[in-house]
């Protein structure tokens, strides 16, 4: 089987791995990848958000599976123009996308499937916005209804600070068009917990367990990021919540999208909050977290290429995926500014040591996200840009092996939180 990857960070270096096992996989091409999948395939210069020049790449070369990794390109169809030219791929259309793309949109979906998330109002107009905002005087989420990188969602202690915000995202435009209409919820409290599932249209599989630490700072201070590690089971996730999660989220919302005859064959991925009210849902991604997926495919050993044509061919009920029973630790190599600043601004092309080093130790992997070459030294070139990960028969076991291999590493600036797993109880 020839198969595409679209993605070019660490979750995609992860997927590659994976996919690279599968004895059905003859041929991997990563478009636009980086230089750590170099080894697993051939990397094709097109973005992910190259929508026509990704269908004439896979229709051209005569792919039978195309594998997308980010939001991006989902969002913008690639999976309609795919199977318009008959290429199958392994996430959902433009329709099932809009759960992540449209906030508004999501929300709507988990009122009409009554799953409990928090209350929340979308607006188009900055002034209906301001006029809800000054008839509350509580804690308040606003949040821009587009894809913002994971970065368009201001938690506001009162309404001064959601007017701000309001105008912020309205007015200013900081998260660009994303921010055309937003959301205003209720504030809710308590630990996070990702949950994912393989879903084919009609059958869902609840993939293991795993938690991200958002924030940028140890002990969860400072700005919400993409993710600054990982780990894998979450202790959280007891079988109870898990049972709870499938028959309150993820059944409900397979039945809503049924109604909209939305034909949803991918991975759903659904931002919980413990709450002291039970489990409710944030938000949807149609995509595997990052740094979730790091996690999860350390621990995955079954085909990756099997579970992704049973979920494009409806056989997902015949599926049983075996996991690693030992623990795995993510931490991400972030660049100085990353987080605190957009990520175009975060410096590129620094020099980075180590991760041969790294990589080589027992039960260890280096996922590159924003690497590059340059006169064959391999340098920064992103926000993001190193996921180490390890596997260890305890929690500690692995954060243990993954920050001795993130000792190895360095560069200059590089910033990471040393806490990963660290608040997994
Ligand atoms: P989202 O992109 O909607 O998942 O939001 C990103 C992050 O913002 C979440 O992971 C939470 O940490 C936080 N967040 C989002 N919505 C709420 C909410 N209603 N109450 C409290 N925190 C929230
Ligand atoms: N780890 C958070 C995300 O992938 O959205």
């Amino acid at each position: 089987m020839k198969i595409l990857l679209v993605g070019s960070g660490a979750r995609e270096h992860a997927l590659a791995w994976k996919l690279r096992q599968s004895p059905l996989c003859t041929e991997l091409f990563i478009a636009p990848g980086n230089p750590g999948m170099a080894q697993f395939g051939r990397c094709v210069d097109i973005r992910g958000d190259a929508i026509a020049d990704l269908t004439r790449f896979a229709v051209d070369n005569a792919m039978d599976l195309v594998v997308i990794g980010p939001e991006d390109p989902l969002a913008l169809g690639l999976v309609d123009a795919l199977a318009a030219k008959k290429i199958r791929s392994f996430g959902p259309s433009l329709a099932g996308a809009q759960l992540e793309a449209d906030k508004t949109f999501s929300k709507k979906m988990m009122r009409e499937a009554l799953i409990p998330s928090a209350e929340g109002r979308s607006f188009k107009s900055m002034r209906d916005a301001i006029t809800y905002v000054e008839s509350r005087n509580d804690a308040m989420v606003v949040k821009a209804a587009g894809l913002a990188r994971g970065k368009g969602v201001v938690i506001c202690k009162d309404p001064v600070e959601a007017l701000d915000a309001v105008r912020n995202i309205m007015e200013k435009k900081v998260f660009g068009a994303a921010g055309s209409t937003i959301v205003i919820e209720e504030k809710l409290e308590g630990p996070e917990l990702s949950l994912l599932a393989f879903i084919d249209g009609h059958t869902a599989y609840i993939l293991e367990s795993a938690q991200d630490h958002k924030r940028i700072g140890e002990n969860d201070t400072g700005p919400n990021t993409g993710g600054m590690g990982a780990f894998s089971p979450a202790p959280r996730m007891t079988d109870e919540l898990s049972r709870k999660a499938e028959s309150e989220i993820i059944v409900p919302l397979l039945d809503a999208l049924a109604r909209h005859e939305i034909d949803y064959r991918g991975v759903i991925y659904a931002g919980l909050m413990l709450t002291p009210a039970g489990p409710k849902t944030l938000e949807f991604n149609c995509r595997f977290g990052d740094p979730e997926a790091q996690v999860l495919m350390m621990r995955l050993k079954s085909d990756l290429v099997e579970a992704m044509i049973a979920c494009i061919d409806r056989k997902l009920d015949q599926v049983t995926l075996e996991w690693d029973q030992r623990h795995a630790v993510c931490v991400v190599l972030a660049s100085a500014g990353y987080g605190w600043e957009s990520d175009d601004k975060v410096v590129k092309g620094i020099p980075i040591e180590g991760v041969q080093e790294a990589a080589a130790m027992r039960d260890v992997m280096v996922f590159h996200g924003g690497t590059a070459m340059r006169d064959g030294q391999l340098v920064t070139n992103g926000g993001r840009v190193l996921s180490v990960c390890a596997l260890g028969d305890s929690l500690t076991d692995a954060r243990e092996k993954a920050y001795a291999a993130v000792g190895k590493i360095s560069f200059k600036g590089m910033q990471f939180r040393r806490d990963i797993g660290g608040n997994a109880g």
